[in-house]
């Protein structure tokens, strides 16, 4: 029984869906996108590397390297193929490896100073590098015609699937990587180079402890700095915690630095970092107490280019203790990362005595690169550096300050993969505004604009299939180039133009879009300042037919839940008047309906706004009708042999979907109830003084005028577009899911009767929205319930 309502509810989600969908890809099929185009017999592209100057793109892929041109994607792409003898693959299975595994996965390429192109892969779990001459695109070979190959041990992953991340610093490779065959060892080190200058880390839990690779970069010091200071590499990853003495792993996100000049010491740290240091990322909302702990991915981004020191690094987190998706981003600057470096030291070893009396920080001072000041003092290289500052040094890798900052983004039910930032410039006005890319597991690309405190999502866009996971988001030229495993797609990075409705347009506001009613197109405001954002989404329709919209029939059937959209335009509250029972319950200003007998009839959302006193703005008017039992289709949402065709296909989708969904919810169901807060608090808070960073997020470019509010930002969550039912999430935050869910506790939507079997089905259809069929369904992300 349970089966059958829920697998009516999917394919009914579908039926609605197939109205709809066309116009949703016929919006976004209007900004100049291409592809996503597919390889032969390519697969697990995993790595890119952009020439920016010829335009060309190289892809690591599965045995193979391929080189396309992004100015014309459609142009036939050229292709290494570099595998893995039969012989060596099957010793490679005769070790306990799958088949699979036992490829040649491409995860590094890099340009070397000359030009070429340095590349490793894992090589049946013997990774090796070799290096690609980019004019005849081939393999440099041996005088008897074999691939030159050197060993990658340290420089590549030997599984196909670690963790891992390198970065070339003036033509020498730095890599955070497993080191050995079992994958139990972990390297941050120098991996090429001369053989004297190959140093890396110690072998100590207090320096990396079961870490995973997230991400790293290069920052050069401005070239005139007064103080002679060093090139630094920065490593992001994610470890096990070791300075809290607990039972549960707690998992840190941490940045790691090692100046560019070090050789390691003479007889201390010979061969290892003197400079490592790492401190805590805290990423944070400090209101809930909320905290994302795992570090997934970091994009580098200089605020003013040219400029090392305005650099910006955008974290994907998400959480240890939640058992449902979810993504937080997270901003820090350079400036507060060194200003944590410069400071105290993390006492690791825990004696009564150290406790007491913390040693002292000899001189001097452990952990800094090589400057002119010590060149002065006779240090001139880290091999003449004293042994006691070596020795403190190698005991005290960890800072004792955090680097704290508090989300920019908080989405739930929603993995985010990768993150890339472009700065826009807000025409007619001397700030500047920031669009976050940010790619899912499920083949998705969502914009986001970010100005100021303030985030507002803008768009999803379905790129790939949804078992496609974005894996890169590289921008180039005012475009994104975006790969999944299988697929890469191009499409513009930013541009008002991009915003094929006029609700979008108002929503980018912020990043001086104005809708133009005329042209039906968004494009930049030239003069004056954007309208505000009630004013904007008031352009969207206009006089009083905005406020008396056409009655939508629905067609439903009994035990079916159905979300009515009801766009909010300002952050006064919106109410629904509908047949008495007590079938309902309010998402924001969305209500979700259970539909039985006495549920049947007319609905409409009313709205307050500024200025409309006493009567309320009729946002959104429906009629649930009752129609026949579904038999293969061909019911209601208009005639067609095309709809008639989707309908059946989504009809057999359903089914499948309904299934799937069952399986997913059966399985979940008995984990929710468990308590996930446990945890939460084991990380003191108190260790992170530091103002929180986002604050100054884009606080060069953008002169943070507005006093930060923290609260509503937006409005809602969810509205309706004039086409139907097709559903966008707006602004979202933190703060503001709060305080809707504030509004709802404060009595606007309740009325749902008993729980038992609704309140399973209300689990799944939370569901819904996540599985990928489901996407752009009425039923959208009912995150919150109002109990
Ligand atoms: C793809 O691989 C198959 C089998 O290995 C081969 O027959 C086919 O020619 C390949 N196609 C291309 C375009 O390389
Ligand atoms: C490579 O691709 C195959 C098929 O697409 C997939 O099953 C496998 O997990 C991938 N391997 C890695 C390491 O990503
Ligand atoms: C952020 O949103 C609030 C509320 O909508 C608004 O008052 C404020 O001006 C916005 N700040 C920026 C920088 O747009």
């Amino acid at each position: 029984m349970k089966t059958a309502a829920i697998l009516t509810v999917g394919v009914h989600l579908l039926c609605f869906l197939s109205g709809n969908w066309t116009a949703t890809l016929g919006g976004y099929g209007s900004d100049s996108r291409l592809g996503p185009l597919q390889y032969p017999n390519v697969s697990n592209i995993s790595t890119f590397l952009m020439n920016p100057s010829s335009g060309i793109l190289y892809l690591g892929a599965r045995d193979a390297i391929l080189a396309v041109d992004t100015s014309d994607l459609s142009a036939k792409h050229k292709q290494i193929v570099w595998d893995v003898p039969e012989d060596k693959r099957r010793s490679c299975v005769g070790k306990g490896k799958t088949e699979v595994d036992c490829h040649n996965y491409i995860r590094l390429l890099e340009f070397l100073d000359d030009g070429r192109i340095y590349a490793c892969g894992t090589y049946a779990f013997d990774p090796q590098c070799s290096v690609i001459n980019t004019e005849s695109f081939s393999l440099e070979t041996t005088e008897e015609g074999a691939v030159r190959m050197e060993t990658g041990k340290g420089k590549c992953p030997f599984e196909p699937s670690q963790h891992y991340t390198a970065v070339m610093a003036d033509g020498v490779l730095y890599t955070a990587t497993t080191s050995n065959f079992l994958g139990t060892l972990f390297d941050i080190s120098r991996a090429t180079g001369s053989e004297g200058e190959r140093i890396r880390t110690e072998q100590s839990i207090n320096w990396l402890s079961d870490p995973e690779f997230v991400s790293s970069a290069f920052i050069q010091e401005n070239k005139h700095n007064p103080a002679g200071d060093d090139d630094k590499i920065y490593f992001f990853f994610t470890e096990v915690a070791k300075e809290y003495d607990l039972y549960t792993k707690v998992k840190v996100p941490r940045v790691a630095r090692v100046c560019k000049g070090d050789v390691g010491g003479m007889k201390t740290l010979q061969k290892r970092w003197t400079t490592f240091l790492k401190a805590q990322l805290v990423c944070e909302d400090r209101a809930s107490g909320q905290r994302y702990n795992i570090l997934t991915n970091v994009y580098t981004m200089e605020h003013q280019q040219g400029d090392p020191s305005s650099t910006h690094f955008y974290g994907i987190f998400t959480s240890q203790w939640e058992r449902e998706e979810l993504s937080a981003v997270c901003v820090y600057s350079l400036a507060d990362i060194s200003k944590v470096m410069a400071g105290p030291f993390k006492e690791l070893k825990k004696t009564c005595e150290n406790w007491m009396n913390p040693e002292p920080v000899p001189n001097p001072r452990p952990g800094q690169c090589i400057t002119s000041a010590l060149k002065a003092e006779g240090f001139e290289s880290s091999l003449k550096l004293p042994d006691k500052v070596l020795t403190y040094v190698r005991d005290h890798p960890l800072m004792e300050n955090s680097v704290a900052a508090a989300p920019l983004l908080v989405r739930r039910g929603i993995t985010y993969t990768r993150i890339a930032v472009s700065l826009t410039a807000v025409s007619n006005s001397d700030r500047s505004a920031a669009v976050l890319l940010l790619g899912t597991d499920r083949g998705e690309l969502h914009r986001v604009s970010v100005v100021g405190q303030n985030a507002t999502l803008l768009q999803e866009i379905p790129l790939f299939t949804a078992q496609e996971p974005v894996n890169n988001i590289l921008l180039h030229k005012d475009q994104a180039l975006v790969g999944s495993p299988l697929s890469l797609a191009r499409l513009p990075a930013e541009g008002c133009g991009l915003y094929p409705s006029c609700e979008v347009c108002a929503l980018a506001r912020g990043l001086g879009c104005v809708w133009r009613p005329k042209e039906g197109a968004c494009s930049p405001a030239l003069e004056g300042s954007p309208p505000g954002p009630e004013d904007s989404l008031k352009l969207c329709d206009s006089g009083e037919a905005r406020c008396s919209p056409a009655v939508k029939e629905l067609r439903v059937t009994e035990g079916l839940h159905v979300l009515l959209a009801c766009e909010q335009v300002s952050p006064r509250p919106c109410f629904w008047e509908h047949p008495p029972h007590r079938h309902t319950r309010q998402h924001h200003s969305h209500l979700e309906v259970r539909v039985t007998q006495d549920s049947l009839g007319f609905y409409t959302c009313l709205c307050e706004e500024a200025g409309r006193d006493p009567t309320p703005c009729r946002r959104a008017a429906y009629e649930l009708t009752l129609e026949g039992p579904v038999v293969g289709g061909a019911v209601g949402l208009g005639g067609g042999r095309h709809v008639l065709a989707v309908y059946v296909l989504f009809f057999l989708a359903g089914v499948v979907g309904g299934a799937f969904l069952l399986l997913c919810f059966q399985r979940r169901r008995p984990a929710a109830s468990e308590p996930s807060e446990k945890g939460r608090d084991l990380l003191p808070s108190s260790d992170t003084p530091q103002s929180p960073s986002s604050a100054s997020l884009l606080s060069e470019a953008v002169p943070l005028t507005e006093k930060r509010n923290g609260t509503l930002n937006g409005h809602g969550a969810l509205y309706a577009n004039a086409s139907g039912l097709k559903l966008h999430e707006s602004a979202v935050n933190l703060a503001e899911e709060l305080d809707g869910r504030e509004r709802e506790r404060a009595g606007l939507g309740r009325g749902d009767e008993g729980r038992g079997l609704e309140e399973e089905i209300a689990a799944a259809l939370e569901e819904l929205p996540q599985t990928p069929l489901f996407k752009g369904a009425p039923l959208a992300q009912c995150e919150e319930s109002s109990i």
